[in-house]
């Protein structure tokens, strides 16, 4: 796979909020090809971090395509909030809702591109009757909640194995990423690749996202 065919969706849990429309030109300039936005609603996981009026705000001043992750209890109540507010891809927890197949036909249905997560502890088997329909299938690579926390080596086995359900549809993988696990990710079939802590906390933007992109074992 080459450079170019690895996309770097910052996200946007590690910025510095107070300065965020600055964050999003720093990371936009730096060569970043999406905005991962994280909605956590403190019920499906233990943190909360904003809605679609803070989405639709920052959409207003982003020419990247926003990568909407949501970590919320009964999603198929928000979708249309997330989608309106300018979600360009909202991805669902398989985990989260009674009816993913249901809800994945319903974000489509409102113009939006649909994919589905999973989180660290569940069995690919569980999306594989998805697989000819979503947009993005996204690997969670660590607990979801927080930023900064270490990569599940154990994902490495699964993403592979996801990579040869999907075919060529894009898989991402959140959770832990920096430029020695991007080079593991992406040999096991990873194409888009979330950094919150690695790029944030870099002293280069463009730098950290130059070393994900062509991270490679050599
Ligand atoms: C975690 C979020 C991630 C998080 C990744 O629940 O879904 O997107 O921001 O942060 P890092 O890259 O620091 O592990
Ligand atoms: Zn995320």
């Amino acid at each position: 796979m080459s450079a170019n065919t690895i996309k770097i969706s910052p996200s946007l849990l590690s910025c510095d909020f107070s300065r965020l429309g600055e964050e999003i030109q720093a990371i936009t300039d730096a060569g970043a090809d999406m905005i991962h936005c994280d909605i956590m609603d403190g019920h499906f996981v233990p943190n909360i971090t904003f809605g679609p009026p803070v989405l639709a705000s920052l959409r207003a001043h982003c020419r990247l395509p926003l990568d909407v992750h949501l970590m919320i209890e009964e999603p198929e109540n928000y979708v249309q909030a997330f989608v309106e507010a300018g979600a360009d891809i909202l991805t669902i927890q398989v985990e989260s809702t009674r009816h993913p197949h249901r809800l994945i036909r319903r974000i489509q249905d409102l113009g939006c591109k649909a994919g589905i997560v999973l989180n660290p502890g569940t069995p690919e088997d569980s999306i594989k009757y998805l697989a000819d329909m979503v947009d993005m299938v996204l690997v969670m690579s660590v607990n979801p909640g927080f930023g900064g926390q270490s990569f599940i080596r154990e994902m490495l086995p699964k993403i592979s194995r996801i990579r040869d359900m999907i075919g060529d549809c894009d898989l991402q993988v959140d959770g832990g990423i920096d430029e020695h696990v991007a080079a593991d990710v992406i040999a096991a079939g990873a194409n888009v690749l979330v950094a919150g802590s690695y790029i944030f906390n870099h002293h280069s933007y463009a730098k950290a996202i130059r070393l994900l992109k062509t991270a490679r074992h050599t």
